[in-house]
């Protein structure tokens, strides 16, 4: 059953104005993902989310064996000549700007000026913090109302670290506003576009279920994807190996990423960056259970260790290919939108009007938080 979208409705109209959407900010409330745990190494990382440039880096760990070590996320520029702290290096836990080499503590405060005299005083200026946590393989920040942080959950993908299942991601990244690439994932109708490359096939909504955070839209479906003897895994790359047989299709904005489960053994997350208006950056996650090989537990953790991490990664090329006709298709949407923005096509699918009436709901929700620097230099 198709339920209406009540909580978005009461007390405002159900129609969104779909220019609106094409322009929504963020809701800065939220968990997004900057980077994937392997990008950031021991030197600083810059990104960009929604506008703000932002440098991330790692604590040197005092001790050599600890295998986490703690990330922090400051603004990229240098309060002295507004240059990106993200091209210096890390000092212990502080970063160090590679201009003239002031350096700032995890608060943002300049800890240390090399050429001060002893009449002169550190600056007065900090740079602003971000709340952020490396968690499940990825960077995790969150570029709003900083006392908000702990109230906000983080949606978080456990299957990473999990021993059963097998990951393998991809990025995307598109120029183009981030309502088209929620709207390709959740569109179920768009399989011709992938022909071979996707693993279900003839999907029937069977209900939408709305809430103020998410939009869950299931299916009756088929699918050829079923992992349970060592050859099964052949179908994913040999067409005639296949045999389509049904199976749920559950997708999710579980705003503002995505989440996706086919059967009992795939899962796929998509974890958004927007980085503004007309430009996107998202990880494609994809993982594989291997929960129906019953006599799994029985194998030592060390080989089941083994082969997670030897499997690792391996259907990267078939994600990276999906995403490539998406990301054309998204563009021209965004092109197309550019030249003539009145103009509006169609729209069947019932679950799309959800998730655009799900941005529009968010980005009312949202505080306007200043995108100013917090940094006061008073002169020494
Ligand atoms: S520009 Fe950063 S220390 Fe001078
Ligand atoms: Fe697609």
């Amino acid at each position: 059953m198709v339920q209406p979208f009540s909580i978005l409705t009461s007390g405002q109209t159900a129609a969104v104005s779909l220019e609106a959407v094409r322009r929504a900010p963020i809701n800065l409330n939220h968990w997004y993902v900057v980077a994937q745990s392997s990008e950031l190494t021991d030197k600083p990382l810059g990104v960009v989310l929604w506008h703000q440039r932002i440098v991330l880096y790692r604590e040197q760990a005092r001790d050599a064996s600890a295998n986490q070590t703690v990330v922090h996320a400051l603004e990229d520029r240098c309060p002295h000549r507004q240059v990106r702290l993200s091209h210096g290096q890390v000092q212990g836990n502080q970063l160090e700007c590679v201009y003239h080499g002031w350096q700032f503590d995890p608060t943002g405060a300049c800890v240390d000026v090399p050429y001060l005299s002893k009449k002169q005083k550190l600056p007065n200026c900090r740079l602003r913090t971000y709340p952020v946590k490396e968690q499940d393989g990825f960077i995790w920040l969150f570029p709003g109302e900083v006392d908000q942080a702990d109230t906000v959950p983080l949606m978080g993908i456990p299957e990473w670290d999990h021993i059963n299942y097998i990951a393998s991601y991809t990025t995307i990244d598109t120029r183009s506003h981030f309502s088209f690439l929620i709207e390709n994932l959740m569109d179920m109708y768009h399989g011709r576009l992938h022909d071979d490359l996707q693993a279900w096939a003839n999907p029937v909504l069977r209900e939408i279920e709305t809430h103020p955070t998410r939009v869950d839209a299931h299916y009756d479906a088929e699918s050829y994807y079923k992992i349970d003897k060592i050859y099964s895994v052949g179908q994913l790359f040999i067409p005639a190996m296949r045999q389509l047989r049904p199976t749920n299709l559950d997708v999710s904005y579980v705003y503002p990423h995505w989440q996706s489960v086919l059967g009992k053994d795939f899962k796929i997350y998509c974890l958004f960056c927007p980085v503004s208006e007309t430009q996107t950056k998202a990880y494609l996650v994809h993982f594989v259970s291997l929960g129906a090989f019953h006599r799994l537990h029985k194998l030592p953790m060390r080989f089941r260790r083994f082969v997670k991490n030897s499997l690792f990664n391996a259907a990267r090329g078939l994600l990276a290919g999906l995403v490539e006709q998406d990301v054309l298709m998204m563009e021209d949407e965004q092109q197309a939108f550019d030249s003539m923005p009145h103009r509006k096509g169609p729209e069947f699918n019932q679950t799309i009007i959800k998730v655009q009436q799900l941005i529009e709901y968010q980005v009312n929700q949202s505080q306007p938080y200043s995108l100013q620097s917090n940094m006061a230099i008073k002169s020494p």
